[in-house]
C-alpha cells in the first residue's frame, strides 16, 4: 500500500508549505498531496478560501491580491507556495497529487503544466490530479487524456466507482469513514485504484491495508511507513 503525504508532512510541519513538502520528500513516501487555488493568475498551495487557519492573516483568499497572499506568514516563516514553487522542488522525485480546490483552477493548471513540461522538465507521469469537482477532472480529461485523475468523494454514492470509471479515472479517493471491502473490490473490477484520506492512526491503516486498498494519505508518513512494515 502507498503513503501519500498529506498536504506535506503535515503532521510535524505546516501544511502545505514548502518546507512540509521537503520534509515529505526526505521522508521517502510515495507521493506527496497538495491543495490549488488560484489568485489572480496564480496558482497557490492552500487549503482553505480563507486563509485564517493557515496563515497569520484574516478574510477570504479572494480578498488578497497575490502579492498581498504571498507575504503572510504560513507557519515557521514560511509563504503560502505557488504551485510552480512546489513542481520545481518536488522534481519528478516522486508522485505528485495535486487536489483542485478552487473552481477556477482547472484551465490555468492546464497551461501551466505546459509551461512546466517545456521550462521545469516536469513528468506529466508523475502527477495524479483529483479534485471533489468532478466537472473540473472533466474538463482536464478531455484536454489532457493522459493524465491520471482521482475522483475524490466525501460520502458513498451508490454509484460512485462506475461513474469514476467513466469519467476516465485512474481512482477513486476515498474518505476512510466511508470506504468498505465491496467498494474495493467493485473498484479493482473496474481497474481503478482505491486511495483512502486522512488516515493518521495505525490501526486504520493496517484495516485498509488488509482490505486491498492502494494507498493512504497521511499526515505522518514517515510514521505510517513504520506501521505497515511493523504490521
Ligand atoms: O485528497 C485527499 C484529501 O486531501 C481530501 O480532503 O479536505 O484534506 O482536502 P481534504
Ligand atoms: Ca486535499
Amino acid at each position: 500500500m502507498k503513503v501519500i503525504a498529506h498536504r506535506g508532512y503535515s503532521g510535524h510541519y505546516p501544511e502545505n508549505t514548502l518546507l512540509a513538502i521537503a520534509k515529505a520528500l526526505d521522508a521517502d513516501c510515495d507521493g506527496i498531496e497538495i491543495d490549488l487555488y488560484r489568485v489572480e493568475d496564480t496558482l497557490v498551495v492552500i487549503h482553505d478560501s480563507d486563509v485564517s487557519r493557515t496563515t497569520n492573516g484574516n478574510g477570504l483568499l479572494s480578498q488578497f491580491s497575490l502579492q498581498q497572499l504571498l507575504q503572510l506568514d504560513a507557519g515557521n516563516g514560511e509563504s503560502v507556495p505557488t504551485l510552480w514553487q512546489v513542481l520545481q522542488l518536488v522534481n519528478n522525485q516522486c508522485l505528485l497529487n495535486i487536489e483542485l480546490k478552487g473552481a477556477d483552477t482547472a484551465e490555468l493548471f492546464l497551461q501551466e503544466l505546459a509551461h512546466a513540461e517545456q521550462q521545469l522538465g516536469v513528468n506529466p507521469g508523475l502527477l495524479l490530479i483529483s479534485s471533489f469537482n468532478h466537472h473540473l477532472l472533466r474538463l482536464i480529461q478531455q484536454h489532457r487524456p493522459d493524465l491520471k485523475l482521482g475522483a475524490l468523494t466525501a460520502s458513498l454514492p451508490l454509484d460512485y466507482a462506475a461513474f469514476a470509471s467513466a469519467l476516465g479515472a485512474y481512482s477513486i479517493n476515498c474518505d476512510k469513514d466511508f470506504i468498505n471491502e465491496a467498494l474495493v473490490q467493485d473498484a479493482h473490477r473496474r481497474g481503478l485504484e482505491v486511495w483512502v484520506y486522512t488516515v493518521n492512526s495505525v490501526q486504520r491503516a493496517l484495516q485498509l491495508q488488509q482490505m486491498g486498498v492502494d494507498a493512504i494519505f497521511c499526515n505522518y508518513p514517515a510514521e505510517a511507513r513504520g506501521w505497515l512494515q511493523a504490521g
